[in-house]
């Protein structure tokens, strides 16, 4: 019930707001690839991920006109990558197990894998060097990751409803906060003090405390489905309505094929004066087919683009006039201003 109102209020909100035109930066060319996360570089390459088989780590130059991927590394040891954060400068850590389009109901459990892949140390042949940080046993596959510092990576586990702490130099790793609004938790950030996360439609902030536990978390804004996000880092549009105040995130819909823009006021003491909006896509189209994740750029020029990965209707088909329909995993750019 509650999902049917939801969706007649999407319906309406992206009828109305949709309005940024959508570059593809890349497509594939299979309709069974899907890109599940996504993060830029301070030099402005754009790192994916790939939910698999191949678990491939890929790395794009959005500057390119027709950019190609160039394969960071394949990693053998499990079928699927998701979530990935930056904990130091060029220092990236990636996670994977055996979570894929066909058994995402009930996967295997004890796969997961956290590598960090370090960019200062590159071989002969221009690769990062990539350690393998830990594998815990606990959850079944981590989705969303972010860092809290340089030492500590945070990161959801889905299938327990909860969020995981790894301390990224001894490989320790441990169930950090869990909350009745972490049901089926997907995508994470963390900012200013606050990890904010996704879970079941709710786009939730709690502040965290130096022990690694959170506060009690306060739902800011709800939508039918929240994937991945990113939290602009100065403002929506960067430069044009920016106060200090006021926040901005950019929330995949997964299989509502938009994006939701999600504005508030932290600071305020009568609630979040919360604002939604559909900015690009729609539910009926594969323009952005399934959004996983995305991250603003950082390269000259690129502070109001945000780039967006998509599976393509790998996990959910985009309905396109009434026929389910699969096309190959995006990676995109919106321009926001
Ligand atoms: C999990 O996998 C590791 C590495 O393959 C293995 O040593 C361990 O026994 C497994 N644990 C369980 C509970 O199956
Ligand atoms: C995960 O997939 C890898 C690659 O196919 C395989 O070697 C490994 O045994 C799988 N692990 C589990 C727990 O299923
Ligand atoms: C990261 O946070 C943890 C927990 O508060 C702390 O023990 C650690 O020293 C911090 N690491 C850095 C590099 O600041
Ligand atoms: C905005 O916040 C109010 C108060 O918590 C809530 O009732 C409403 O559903 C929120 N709006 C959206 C779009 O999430
Ligand atoms: C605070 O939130 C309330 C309720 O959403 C809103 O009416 C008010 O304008 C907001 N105040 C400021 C300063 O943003
Ligand atoms: C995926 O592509 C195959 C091969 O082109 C096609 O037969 C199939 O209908 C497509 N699936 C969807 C859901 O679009």
């Amino acid at each position: 019930m509650l999902q049917i109102i939801f969706a007649g209020l999407a319906l309406a909100v992206s009828l109305v707001a949709a309005e940024l035109p959508v570059r593809t930066v890349y497509q594939f060319a299979s309709n069974d690839t899907w890109l599940e996360n996504i993060a830029t570089r301070s030099n402005g390459l754009i790192l994916a991920t790939e939910i698999g088989p191949p678990a491939s780590l890929l790395q794009f130059d959005p500057t390119q006109k027709d950019p190609q991927p160039t394969t960071i590394m394949t990693f053998d040891t499990v079928l699927g990558l998701s979530g990935i954060a930056e904990g130091a400068h060029d220092v990236f850590y990636v996670t994977g197990a055996n979570t894929t389009a066909d058994n995402i109901e009930d996967p295997p459990t004890n796969a997961t894998h956290v590598w960090q892949v370090d960019f200062n140390s590159l071989d002969h042949n221009g690769k990062p060097k990539i350690t393998l940080i830990c594998r815990p046993e606990a959850p079944t596959g981590f989705n969303g990751m972010a860092a809290y510092n340089e030492t500590i990576i945070l990161a959801t586990a889905t299938y327990q409803d909860a969020i995981f702490a790894i301390d990224v130099t001894t490989g320790y790793t441990w169930e950090a906060m869990k909350q009745d609004t972490m049901t089926q938790i997907n995508g994470i950030k963390f900012q200013d003090g606050y990890v904010y996360w996704a879970a079941s439609g709710d786009f939730v902030r709690a502040p965290v405390y130096e022990d690694i536990t959170a506060g009690t978390g306060e739902i800011i804004a709800s939508f039918s489905a929240i994937d991945d996000f990113a939290i602009a880092p100065v403002g929506y549009r960067t430069k044009k309505t920016h106060s200090a105040d006021r926040k901005y995130a950019y929330a995949a819909t997964a299989g509502y094929n938009s994006i939701l823009q999600i504005s508030w006021n932290g600071n305020n003491a009568t609630g979040f004066d919360n604002k939604t909006a559909i900015i690009a896509g729609s539910e009926y189209s594969t323009e952005i087919a399934e959004p996983t994740g995305g991250f603003f750029g950082r390269g000259p020029g690129q502070w109001n683009k945000l780039y967006v990965t998509t599976g393509g209707g790998s996990g959910e088909a985009v309905d396109v006039d009434g026929v389910e329909t699969a096309v190959g995993a995006q990676l995109l750019e919106i321009q926001l201003d």
